[in-house]
């Protein structure tokens, strides 16, 4: 879980936006994390104290005068112990107040007395938010170090359009975890594949396997999570792109290929976790195949290039990492896969534990040997192997100096 052993402190303002807080606890709560709620006394006529207490488990507090803190100062036994303070549907006068340092009620004390770092989702009005004082006041908090998450833009509760609404709970998320991982990839470029390829036979027929994408896009999170600039070439699937990743979607091999060689040489880590088709049709019929005779047609297969062992291949190839998904002998059959495709590390997995699933269970194969990982959701996988990539990365980078 990705805020496992985490505390933060979910400030929430007076906005309509205020309910949406309900569900971010909710999944910073599945996320691992420990969420004490602050709420300002403007929050509570958007979203009751008994809705966020029931959600996290603990007290909520919107009073400086609190008489359940025995040493009578919430502001500074509330902000101890924790990971980061998250300020959401921050309103502009909020900003305002936090900008000139007032501290006059429990939330703007506690971003005054608070030693961890400050994480605060706007929401307002486009008009406010484009105001020259809210300018200003963003400015002050970007120079104090103050980290913004949105707005977004996009239809507002008053029925204007434009920039100041709040970030989707499942973004603001996203952000929280990246700002709370290690940044071990900052600066680097990765580029990944996932999903399977579509290989058309006629208009509406064509070739494909029950890869869902998870595994790929749960690495391309995890690597944005880590700092890195992620480029991801996905094959046809359902899933949503990842927050402040960059998707290309296409459908075929061919077209893959073409995808990821536009980006393969300013890459610095190349990722191949699609399923792609070893196969395509010949010739794609432009009408759809009909029975003659209540013959079957005949459909003759050519192979698809190899993107990952072409893009090893390169002259300045990034740091390749391949996977191989196996039926049987898996150990044998990926570091057979690995040699083959002159890659210093492959990730095996068993079809029956990984494929199309939500989980899976690993084992990465490098030149010091075999190496598994603990089974378990495909996010939680992708950030240990996305550590266990980082460490070969520097490893490699100290090597040649
Ligand atoms: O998408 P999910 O449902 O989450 O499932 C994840 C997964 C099981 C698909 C994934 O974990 C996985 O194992 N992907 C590789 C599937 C596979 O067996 O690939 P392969 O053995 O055909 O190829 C080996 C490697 O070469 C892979 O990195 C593949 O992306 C790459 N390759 C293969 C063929 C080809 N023409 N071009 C390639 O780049």
């Amino acid at each position: 879980m990705e805020l496992q052993d985490k505390t933060i402190l979910l400030g929430v303002c007076g906005g309509v936006a205020a309910y949406k807080a309900a569900a971010l606890l909710r999944d910073m709560r599945r996320a691992g994390a420990r969420v004490r709620v602050v709420m300002t006394e403007a929050a509570t006529r958007f979203i009751t104290p008994l809705t966020l207490q029931a959600l996290s488990g603990e007290a909520v507090y919107t009073g400086l005068w609190d008489e359940r803190i025995a040493n009578g100062m919430p502001h500074i036994e509330l902000s101890r112990g924790i990971d980061a303070v998250l300020v959401v549907a921050a309103t502009a006068d909020f900003l305002a107040r936090m900008a000139t340092g007032r501290a006059e009620d429990l939330l703007s004390t506690i971003a005054l007395a608070r030693k961890t770092p400050l994480f605060v989702a706007p929401a307002m009005n486009r008009q406010m938010w484009e105001h020259p004082a809210t300018r200003r006041n963003v400015a002050t908090l970007l120079g104090d170090g103050v980290c913004f998450f949105g707005p977004a833009s996009g239809v507002q509760a008053c029925g204007d359009e434009g920039e100041g609404r709040m970030l989707e709970p499942e973004e603001i998320l996203e952000a929280l975890i990246a700002a709370l991982t290690p940044r071990r990839l900052a600066g680097k470029k990765v580029l990944l594949t996932a999903g399977p390829t579509f290989e058309a036979i006629d208009p509406v027929r064509g070739l494909t396997n029950l890869s869902s994408g998870r595994m790929g896009y749960a690495l391309a999170r995890a690597a944005m999570q880590a700092g890195a600039e992620v480029s991801l070439v996905s094959g046809p699937v359902e899933l949503a792109a990842p927050y402040g990743v960059r998707v290309s979607r296409v459908r075929s091999a061919l077209e893959m290929r073409e995808a990821v060689l536009q980006e393969a040489t300013t890459a610095d880590l190349f990722i191949a976790v699609a399923a792609v088709a070893d196969y395509r049709a010949e010739e794609v019929a432009t009408q759809k195949h009909k029975k003659e005779n209540g013959r079957p047609p005949e459909i003759r297969l050519i192979a698809n290039p190899d993107i990952l062992a072409e893009v090893a291949a390169l002259p300045r190839p990034p740091f390749c990492v391949g996977f191989a998904a196996e039926s049987e002998n898996l150990e044998t059959f990926a570091e057979e896969k690995r040699k083959r495709k002159k890659i210093p590390l492959i990730v095996g997995n068993l079809i029956q534990e990984g494929f199309g699933g939500k989980t899976n269970r690993v084992i990465l194969f490098d030149e010091e040997g075999s190496h598994p990982l603990p089974p378990g959701e495909k996010q939680a996988i992708a950030h240990k192997l996305i550590e266990h990539i980082a460490h070969l990365l520097e490893k490699t980078y100290a090597r040649a100096g």
